[in-house]
């Protein structure tokens, strides 16, 4: 197994560690920035000598060496500033991921690629449009972590710990991300019945603020412990052909209504990438607002247009 990982910044180098340390295979980290890469490898070799591991890493500034990668991840791109959106960073990261794409489609056609860069749904669509790969094959990790912080605060309200928590998040990975109380559970109980309205109100508040927040606390850069641990799981179900259910922004044909944006869904993954992607019987509270998110994502894809001309 060949995992490359594109973007050597913190998100690209904490992943390396996360998957050299998994095991799951020759893990390759790359960044134009000259040195960045081969740096960070270099000194996750160094720790792999204290931790007994015997994974093999290679950094490179030099995008070649991806070829016939199994999994692609792509984290290059700029990351938000205080006071930025996600969809701020448009037009530098559609450039971005418009390089690296052609580049894959050429020496690594057989590879699922994961994106990671923002705005997600944005550059997940670009990705597959640039690609041309089956939509099975190319979809971006969000919305997980989005349900990943709201697992954390439900905790901390609750004193219950993240292992009996499932939180239901899906939509855009932006400000349209809809979390949903009717289909987060504490044990099988749902969160509505274990915490008032106002309650909700605050914790999803939160959530949706969440990626802002650390980016605000850390002045320079946006969250990567988590972003990375969300990735890990996603690869990990890929490697291990889990078969587990975990939120991505998939290409929709159909489902909920809607065709031809990504969007976070709930989506089994296993050795094919998505292999099926699950439809939840929204209500009609629900139903509407996935739409409004799947809307101010189709508003925006006129944005990328100019990035896949000539394809
Ligand atoms: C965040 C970035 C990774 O939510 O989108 O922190």
């Amino acid at each position: 197994m060949k995992i490359s990982i594109i973007g050597a910044g913190n998100v690209g180098g904490l992943t390396a560690m996360r998957l050299a340390e998994a095991g799951f295979g020759d893990i390759v980290l790359a960044d134009i920035a000259k040195g960045l890469a081969q740096g960070k490898a270099f000194d996750l070799e160094d720790a792999g000598s204290i931790l007994k591991f015997n994974y093999r890493i290679q950094g490179t500034d030099d995008i070649e060496n991806i070829k016939d990668s199994d999994i692609i991840i792509i984290t290059a791109g700029l990351a938000r500033k205080p006071g930025m959106t996600r969809e701020d960073l448009l037009n530098k990261n559609a450039q971005i991921l418009k390089d690296v794409c052609l580049k894959i489609k050429k020496i690594s056609p057989q590879s699922i690629v994961v994106v990671v860069t923002n705005p997600l749904d944005l550059m997940t669509y670009l990705a597959l449009k640039i690609t041309g790969f089956k939509s099975n094959k190319v979809f971006g990790m969000g919305i997980s972590l989005d349900a990943a912080r709201f697992v954390n605060l439900i905790n901390k309200e609750l004193n219950i710990p993240s292992t009996d928590i499932e939180a239901c998040v899906i939509g855009s990975h932006g400000e349209g991300m809809l979390l949903l109380p009717r289909f987060t559970t504490v044990k099988g109980v749902e969160l509505n019945e274990l915490l008032e309205d106002e309650k909700i109100k605050v914790l999803i508040k939160r959530t949706l603020e969440r990626g802002q927040e650390v980016v605000s606390l850390l002045g320079s850069g946006s969250a990567y412990f988590a972003p990375s641990q969300a990735i890990l799981s996603i690869v990990r179900a890929i490697v291990k052909d889990e078969k587990r259910i975990i939120g991505v922004s998939a290409c929709l044909n159909g489902e909920y209504g809607i065709k031809d944006i990504c969007i976070g869904v709930p989506c089994r993954l296993g050795k094919e990438g998505i292999e099926k992607i699950i439809e939840f019987d929204l209500n009609k509270e629900e139903r509407p607002l996935f739409l409004k998110s799947a809307e101010s994502i189709r508003r925006n894809l006129d944005l990328i247009k100019p990035f896949c001309h000539g394809l």
